[in-house]
């Protein structure tokens, strides 16, 4: 039987996770789950944990949901850990989002000031836990969804020294799924190849006869936005653009090619009281699917939950366990090393690409190099984010204030200084290392 072990249990996520263990249990044999949270998690996790107790009760598997606030003892001999935590919760995510605004800035969980903060916040509790691995369970995976996802995952290996690690996202898996559809065709008669970074990918389409059909699914996306997480709004692209291109950029791709558009959108809804911050209305999903869960009949994840931006996250994360345990080499979107991939980055560049799961891990598949344009793009964001890493690790300003002054939702200038100041003092108790 697997030992699994999730941290963050106390996410909202929960049930999701375990509808998609469940779903798997023939080719995945779990024996015990352990979901692991902090104090300042503990309410959640007695409640979800337990509904999370109740799913498995449902099913016809012999499966123990343990809670505990003691990392250490989940760890022991895991065959799998997962995590999914967030340092700070929610009110940390508003600070994100609500000052880089305050300052005429895109203010995002993943992307632009906000996004940087919450690695500087994530990668040294995730070093961490990559110590204790190292002499608790020194033979699992980690399989990641902490963001942000890419630099986390990088981060892990380059610094952690970590290997047995995947980073995932749902953004792919979204994409897999609506985009067949748009052009009258069914999963299974499509191939997707993706290439970039987390929450900067781009994919092309195939059908099964070798032909190019990116161009037929463009085409459509202008009719139909099925495809975009709920957390995002939806601004359509440049047609041109996408046309000249000939791929599909992610859904976070809004946030550089239509900045203006975007940051209007986000003053707009931000400033209305009745809406808020993402974080400030995913509070409130939150605190609803809480009261669901509280609920002793309830014994399958809720419809609501399907308003958060991570819904069908489990698909992922479940595929990539099933797939390393059983050795299916199946088709999955990762973050991995990239070796070669994609050829204008470095190859120990972590990097989000089409691979094949299996037991030794992810086997990425070759992109091959890109145009000028989105070269350009994708080389800047790759080296911002290792300017982020080395911030979040050594907890210098300097390097911040580079990454900070590269990232392109960020215009340098004295602007760019004053709102790093801001987010570090907003955030100093989760800032150790600053
Ligand atoms: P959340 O605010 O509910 O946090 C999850 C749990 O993490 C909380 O219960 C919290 O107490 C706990 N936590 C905080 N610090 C911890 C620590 N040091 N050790 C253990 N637990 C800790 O968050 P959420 O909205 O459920 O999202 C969880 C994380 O997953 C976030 O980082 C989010 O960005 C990410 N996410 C990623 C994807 C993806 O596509 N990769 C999809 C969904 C969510
Ligand atoms: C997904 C992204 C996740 C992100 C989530 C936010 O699309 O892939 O990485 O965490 O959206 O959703 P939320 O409901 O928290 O805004
Ligand atoms: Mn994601």
């Amino acid at each position: 039987g697997i030992k699994l072990v999730t941290i963050g249990g106390g996410s909202s996520y929960t049930p999701e996770l375990m509808e998609g263990f469940i779903k798997r249990y023939e080719e995945l044999p779990i024996r015990e789950i352990w979901l692991v949270d902090i104090e300042a998690g503990k309410e959640k996790l007695e409640i979800v944990g337990k509904m999370a107790q109740r799913m498995w009760d449902a099913s016809p598997y012999d499966v123990d949901v343990h809670l505990t606030l003691d990392r250490r003892e989940a760890l022991k001999d895991a065959d799998f850990v997962t995590t999914q935590f967030r340092v700070g919760l929610l009110d940390a995510r508003i600070k994100d989002e609500r000052i880089p605004l305050s300052y005429g800035m895109v203010g995002q969980e993943t992307n632009g000031a906000g996004g940087m903060l919450k690695a500087f916040r994530t990668i040294p509790v995730i070093l961490d836990i990559v110590e204790d691995m190292k002499q608790l369970c020194p033979n699992a995976w980690l399989v990641n969804f902490t963001n942000p996802s890419g630099m986390v995952t990088d981060a892990i290996i380059r610094y952690g020294k970590w290997e047995k690690v995947i980073g995932l996202c749902n953004v792919p898996v979204h994409a897999m799924m609506a985009e067949p559809e748009l052009i009258g065709k069914k999963p299974e008669e499509l191939t997707h190849s993706f290439a970039g970074l987390n929450h900067f990918h781009w994919h092309r389409v195939h059908d099964l006869n070798g032909t190019d059909v990116t161009g037929e699914i463009i085409a459509k996306m202008h009719e139909d936005a099925s495809g975009i997480p709920a957390n995002i709004h939806e601004m359509p692209f440049f047609k041109e653009q996408l046309e000249q291109m000939n791929m599909i950029p992610c859904g976070y791709h809004r946030y550089y090619y239509r900045t203006e558009e975007m940051l209007a959108h986000m003053l707009e809804e931000y400033q209305d009281p009745a809406i808020g911050t993402r974080a400030e209305q995913v509070k409130q999903t939150e605190a609803e699917l809480f009261e669901l869960y509280k609920d002793p009949h309830l014994d399958h994840k809720p419809e609501q939950l399907s308003k958060r931006g991570g819904a069908h996250y489990s698909d992922a994360a479940c595929e990539t366990i099933a797939s390393i345990y059983a050795n299916k080499n199946t088709h999955i979107v990762v973050s991995t090393k990239n070796n070669g991939a994609v050829p204008d980055l470095a190859p120990d560049d972590v990097v989000e690409v089409s691979a094949y799961v299996g037991a030794t891990g992810a086997k990425p598949i070759a992109f091959g190099s890109l145009a000028p344009a989105e070269k350009g793009w994708l080389q800047v964001m790759k080296n911002m984010e290792l300017c982020v890493e080395e911030a979040a690790v050594t907890g210098d300003y300097g390097i911040a204030l580079q990454a900070f002054i590269l990232n392109p939702l960020i215009p340098s200038g004295e602007t760019a200084k004053r709102v790093l100041d801001e987010l570090l003092i907003a955030h100093k108790d989760h800032l150790p290392q600053f």
